[in-house]
């Protein structure tokens, strides 16, 4: 007996990213999709997929479909914003300035501890709706504007509730070493005492910790500091990720590489000899080029060494009031493209394929391809290289998550 599928999506231009060159491109294709799954791809439109039975069907009408896009790098779930220090950025105050009078990540966790769970909830899910208009059906979102359990416990349910409540997949990173929290000023290595003792420990049995984050900078943590965090989450068998080499080049890649980490994010001072490391420790390079074009940075993430060595890179948002108030993953493959120098194709793959392996979930989502789950992107675009090209706009025409049209 054949199988009657659930959906099938016909005439369309697939850009599958399962290969490694050209999009992995299968023209004129058809996918169909059985139980959330992509069950079987027929490459030419020939008289078998007249023949297809099925629920529910789409004529594509030609267009490009993607695998759903994944933002792996988000701080989607805050109170406030921080435009005020915008607007002093732009009278002189440097980034780092400002944060060390008082401002930056520490005004936000004011605000954050001040704001209600139902408050976050509502402006983390309207953020989330301009990036799943764009087609991303996969989102990392962190803490680390509470800095104590109980404000760090709000965000990452509010995290966790985004997950049941939308139509996408929420990955949380706990990242309770962010900033040294008011009430910790000068004693940074208590603060890390209480993240690794109390608060690791507390959220994890509660189930909301994924993975484990940190900032090593000299506005946030040192390297031993980090590696206290990262011991810690080694023992509760949790993985773990890295703000590294933002600002300075304090060596937290090799660190997090250490730990295997999932991934090591911004590095634009990474130190070329650490990048073998990257490759060997299986660590993704995960660019935000949102927060380089909003610091106005100059330093350029070492990218063509992060190429010679193969290391998988991957583009996000970073999408947080302070250094990325952006919520188009869109305009990072822009940006990738016109001050990173990534191709068109490898900006796709940053935000599909490398950004799922970003997460530990590129053996179920992050290219169109048989087994994997149906997250798929309909776009009206007449080739992928588009998606890079444009500078605002929104050619996203279908969202399907699991199988299930989201958004038409
Ligand atoms: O990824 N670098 C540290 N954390 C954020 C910025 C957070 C903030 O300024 O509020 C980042 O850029
Ligand atoms: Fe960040």
């Amino acid at each position: 007996m054949s199988t009657v599928f659930d959906l099938v999506i016909h005439n369309v231009n697939l850009a599958t990213m399962a290969e490694n060159d050209n999009y992995g491109i299968i023209n004129n294709a058809a996918v169909c999709i059985k139980d959330g799954q992509i069950d079987t791809i027929i490459s030419e439109m020939d008289k078998q997929s007249g023949n297809l039975e099925t629920e529910q069907a789409i004529d594509a009408e030609g267009r490009w479909m993607t695998p759903g896009l994944i933002d792996c790098h988000t701080h989607l779930v805050y109170g406030g914003n921080r435009a005020n220090e915008f607007e002093m950025r732009l009278e002189g105050a440097s980034y780092e300035e400002i944060a060390k009078a008082g401002g930056g990540i520490v005004s936000t966790v004011k605000a954050t501890r001040e704001t209600d769970k139902q408050a976050l909830f509502d402006a983390a899910a309207k953020r989330l709706t301009y990036l799943i208009d764009e087609g991303v059906t996969t989102v990392e979102i962190k803490s680390g504007y509470g800095l104590d359990l109980d404000t760090e416990q709000k965000m990452l349910e509010v995290a966790s509730d985004l997950g049941q409540y939308s139509p996408v997949e929420v990955s949380k990173t706990f990242l309770g070493a962010h900033a040294v929290p008011p009430e910790y000023k000068e004693k940074a290595d208590d603060y890390i005492d209480l993240v690794c003792e109390q608060m690791m420990p507390a959220l994890h049995q509660k189930g909301l910790i994924d993975c484990v984050d940190a900032f090593c900078e000299g506005i946030g943590f040192s390297v031993s500091q980090t590696q206290r965090v990262f011991e810690k989450a080694k023992s509760l068998g949790l993985p773990v990720k890295l703000h590294a080499e933002q600002l300075s080049d304090l060596g937290g890649s090799r660190l997090a590489c250490e730990f295997e980490a999932w991934s090591v994010d911004h590095l634009e001072f990474l130190n070329e000899q650490d990048i073998p490391k990257l490759k060997h420790a299986g660590t993704v390079a995960t660019l935000l080029p949102g927060a380089f074009y909003f610091l106005n940075e100059t330093q350029l993430p070492p990218i063509e060494a992060l190429r010679k060595h193969q290391v998988p890179i991957a583009i996000a948002t970073d999408s947080n009031p302070g250094s990325s108030p952006c919520l188009s993953l869109l305009l990072m493959l822009n940006m990738a493209t016109t001050l990173f120098k990534l191709t068109p194709f490898e900006a796709l793959q940053g935000v599909t394929i490398n950004a799922a392996k970003a997460l530990n979930i590129s053996h179920k989502v992050g290219s169109i391809a048989e087994g994997k789950q149906a997250d798929l992107v309909l776009w009206d675009i007449n080739s992928p290289a588009e998606l890079s090209y444009r500078i605002g706009g929104n050619p996203c025409h279908t969202v399907i998550k699991k199988g299930e049209v989201i958004l038409a």
